[in-house]
This record gives C-alpha cells, sequence and structure tokens, in this order.
C-alpha cells in the first residue's frame, strides 16, 4: 500500500485533528513495514489523506488494479482498511462499506500517474550523475588539475 504523506495528506495545519503518524504506524504494525510504502503528494490533494491499494501479484496479473482512498481522517477506518488488505485486497476481498465510502476516482486512471511519474522518475535517474565522475586529466579546476585530484 502508498500511503501519501507530504503537502497535503499527513499534514497537520490541514487535518489538526487526525493522528498522521499514528495513522502510518498503524497500518505498519498491521501489514509490516515493507506492506506500507509512504510517498511524496499523488495530485489529489482536494481528498487528502490519501491511500493507494496495490492488488497482490496473483490479483493484478488476474486484472485487478490500485484501489485509490480518499479523506482518510478517521481512524475507524483504519481497522477496516487493515483486514481488507489482510484478507486479500483488490481483486480478492470485497470491499468493506466504510472503505468502499472512501473509494475515489478511476484507479485506472490513478494508476497512469503513478505509472507517468515512475517513469518520469526513472528517466530522471537514468540522467542523473554517475556515482563515480570521470573527468579528462589535466584540466585545470581552481588551482589544481584533475590529474591532482584523480
Ligand atoms: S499530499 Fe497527498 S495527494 Fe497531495
Amino acid at each position: 500500500m502508498t500511503v501519501c504523506r507530504d503537502c497535503c495528506c499527513g499534514s497537520p495545519r490541514k487535518h489538526p485533528d487526525v493522528d498522521h503518524a499514528g495513522q502510518v504506524a498503524r497500518l505498519r504494525a498491521a501489514l509490516g513495514q515493507a506492506g506500507v510504502r509512504v510517498s511524496g503528494c499523488l495530485d489529489a490533494c482536494e481528498r487528502s489523506n490519501i491511500v493507494v491499494v496495490h492488488p497482490m501479484p496473483a490479483a493484478g496479473r488476474a486484472g485487478a488494479r490500485p484501489v485509490w482512498l480518499g479523506y482518510l481522517l478517521d481512524d475507524a477506518v483504519i481497522g477496516d482498511l487493515t483486514a481488507w488488505v489482510e484478507a486479500g485486497g483488490p481483486g480478492v476481498a470485497p470491499l468493506p462499506e466504510i472503505v468502499g465510502w472512501a473509494s475515489i476516482g478511476s484507479a485506472a486512471r490513478r494508476a497512469s500517474i503513478i505509472g507517468v511519474r515512475r517513469a518520469a522518475s526513472s528517466a530522471w535517474s537514468a540522467t542523473a550523475a554517475p556515482s563515480s565522475w570521470s573527468l579528462p586529466r589535466n584540466v585545470r579546476i581552481g588551482g589544481a588539475t584533475t590529474a591532482d585530484t584523480a
């Protein structure tokens, strides 16, 4: 699952009565550290707090799509949400009614936004500076030459 925590989701200024860190802690306690990933803004701030529940691999191969949930500001929803994920989540277990109320927009459209962001992030990484720069030797930089610093 992806839990958005950025400018609006998780913001005590925007949602002062919500224990945002406590939500993440409860989700991780129930689903494991690796099962809950915190992300930057997912471009759905108007519906914060956002959580995206990804299908298990087999369910995804069978056609299940990520489910986007919004307005997760009530701790009561967290219990039903974790129970649903533990029961199999998208494509496996029926969406509990209270969690269904939090379902927003088109999962396919939202999933495509994540895909675009990941692709953009990968493209940036591919063009980022390598871990070790290789400069031509004997190029003067300040008071030294690259031969001196190599
Ligand atoms: S901060 Fe969560 S959608 Fe923008």
